[in-house]
């Protein structure tokens, strides 16, 4: 890469400003803006039901915003490892069927994928009998399987003890170095984000106002 490259600010993945979420007749968050570029590590912060959920939903595209924009580069690749398993525990899905869920992929991609968080020697297990630790991992190893641009993780230590979300921290940070990706993580744990985060939002949870927003930089 040229010096000039490097000098230059790099395009945004993803770019929102000023986007607001309503619903069932309040907003759930308003105001918010949000930018991550590859390599960087961005954290949205807030606590229980703050928005973080539905913010990073409205910056992926997932859902419609209210108010405000979002950018998204062309042809972005999202790994997605959302809050809660959308698939209930109770059914027989096993570790390698997991991985199957967003597209077939070859068996030694696999490998590679279960090989970079640390499962190569998990086997084909239920996933109901992972510890929650290694469920958190197996869900990254989804999310990576796609070789994503973005990687937007949803509290992806909850349920793990502290030496095991220390592991997770430093392999998710690997990860966004080796890959180059963009990082959007979503977390109570403010100390953290100032810590290890190139940039973090913070959701705030108040009643928000009914009214139009008069920002500084409107006419
Ligand atoms: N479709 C919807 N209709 C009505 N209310 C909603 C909808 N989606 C989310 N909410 C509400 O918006 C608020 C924020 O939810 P969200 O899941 O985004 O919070 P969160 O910050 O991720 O919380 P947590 O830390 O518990 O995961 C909650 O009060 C939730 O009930
Ligand atoms: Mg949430």
């Amino acid at each position: 890469m040229s010096a000039d490259s490097q000098a230059s600010s790099p395009v945004p993945l993803v770019r929102a400003g000023g986007i607001g979420v309503r619903r069932a007749g309040r907003w759930i968050f308003r105001e918010v803006d949000l930018e991550v570029v590859r390599g960087n590590l961005v954290f949205l912060i807030g606590a229980n039901g703050a928005g973080k959920t539905t913010c990073a939903k409205a910056a992926l595209g997932l859902i419609d915003i209210d108010e405000g924009y979002v950018d998204r580069s062309p042809s972005l690749c999202v790994g997605y490892v959302p809050q809660r398993l959308a698939v209930s525990p109770t059914l027989p899905l096993s570790v390698r069927r997991l991985m199957q869920l967003t597209g077939r992929f070859p068996a030694s991609e696999i490998d590679s994928a279960l090989n970079s968080v640390g499962l190569e020697r998990l086997g084909d297990p239920p996933v109901v009998n992972l510890s929650g630790g290694e469920l958190q991992r197996l869900l990254l190893a989804s999310a990576l399987i796609r070789k994503p641009d973005l990687l937007v993780l949803d509290e992806p230590d909850q349920g793990v003890d502290v030496a095991g979300s220390d592991v997770l921290h430093s392999l998710i940070d690997a990860i966004r170095i080796s890959t180059d990706c963009g990082v959007l993580w979503i977390s109570h744990d403010l100390e953290l984000a100032m810590k290890a985060g190139d940039d973090f939002v913070v959701l705030v949870p108040h009643e928000h106002e009914d009214r139009p927003l008069s920002r500084p930089d409107a006419v």
